[in-house]
C-alpha cells in the first residue's frame, strides 16, 4: 500500500516530499479553492517544482501528481486535461476526471484521455460499477471515496434516494461499507483490469489508512492533518524518555 497526500497546500506538500514517505499527490478542485486566489496552473505549477526539489531524480519514476478537470463538458474536458499536461510536464501526471455527474457518466472522456496517453484518475467513484467501468474505459486509477460511501448509508438527506436504490436492486446495505466496496473492486480488477490501481480516498481517520489498505486498495491518499495523526504514540513517548533519562543519568 502506498501513501499519497491529499492536498494542494504548499507547506504540507513540501512536509510530506521532505519527509519521504508519500509516493504521490492528489488535488481536487475544493482543496485548491482552499489556497490563496490566483492562477490556477500557476499553483499547480508550484506543487511540480517542489516535487522537482524534493523528490530525487532516480525517485521520480510512478511519483504521481492527480490534478482534477473543472467542467462537465467532454470537449472542455479534455482541452484541460491537455492544458494541465502541457503546463506541468510531469511524467507521471493523472488527470482526475469525475466518474459521473447528474445522470451523466463521462467514460466517453475518459477512454478519449486513455487513447491520448494521458493517464487517467477516475474520481469520485462510490460503487463498485462506477471503478470497474472507469477501469474499462482506460483509467489508470480508480478513487473509492471512503469516507462518502460511509456517508452514503448514514445522511439523512439522501433517505428517499437511498430507498429507491434498494428498491432498484442497486445496493444492498454492505454497499455503504467502503470495506466491501475497496475488496470487490480489487478482486473484479485483479481478474479483469490488473494494471488498473485503487486509490482509497476521503479518509477521516488513521484508521480508516489501514483498513483502506487491509481492504486492497494500492494507495491511500490521506490529507495532511490525517496523516500527522498517523503518528505518535504514547508509549513511544515514554520509550523515547527513558532512553534520553538513563543515559543522561549514565552520563553524569
Ligand atoms: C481524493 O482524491 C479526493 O481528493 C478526496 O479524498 C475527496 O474526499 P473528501 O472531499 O471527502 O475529503
Amino acid at each position: 500500500m502506498k501513501l499519497f497526500i491529499d492536498t494542494a497546500n504548499l507547506e504540507d506538500i513540501a512536509w510530506g516530499l521532505k519527509a519521504g514517505f508519500i509516493r504521490g499527490i492528489t488535488t481536487n478542485p475544493s482543496l485548491l479553492a482552499k489556497e490563496p486566489k490566483g492562477n490556477y496552473l500557476a499553483h499547480l505549477g508550484k506543487i511540480v517544482d517542489l516535487m522537482k526539489e524534493h523528490v530525487a531524480p532516480s525517485k521520480r519514476e510512478g511519483f504521481s501528481l492527480s490534478v482534477e478537470v473543472f467542467s462537465d463538458e467532454p470537449v472542455e474536458m479534455v482541452r484541460q486535461a491537455e492544458e494541465f499536461k502541457t503546463a506541468l510536464k510531469w511524467k507521471d501526471l493523472a488527470v482526475k476526471v469525475h466518474i459521473d455527474h447528474n445522470g451523466k457518466e463521462n467514460l466517453a472522456v475518459i477512454h478519449e484521455l486513455a487513447k491520448r496517453n494521458i493517464a487517467v484518475n477516475a474520481t469520485a467513484c462510490l460503487t463498485v460499477y462506477q471503478a470497474l467501468s472507469a477501469a474499462a474505459a482506460g483509467a489508470k486509477y480508480v478513487s473509492l471515496f471512503w469516507g462518502r460511501i460511509r456517508d452514503g448509508g448514514t445522511d439523512a438527506k439522501f433517505i428517499s434516494e437511498r430507498s429507491r436504490y434498494f428498491e432498484e436492486k442497486k445496493v444492498r446495505l454492505n454497499d455503504f461499507d467502503p470495506a466491501v466496496a475497496v475488496k470487490e473492486t480489487r478482486t473484479f480488477l485483479d481478474e479483469n483490469y490488473p494494471t488498473t490501481e485503487i486509490i482509497a480516498g476521503s479518509i477521516r481517520a488513521p484508521l480508516d489508512v489501514k483498513d483502506a489498505g487491509l481492504s486492497g486498495a494500492h494507495i491511500v491518499t490521506v490529507q495532511p492533518k490525517t496523516l500527522r495523526a498517523m503518528f505518535g504514540h504514547f508509549k513511544t513517548d515514554e520509550v523515547v524518555d527513558q532512553f534520553f533519562n538513563d543515559f543522561k543519568t549514565w552520563m553524569s
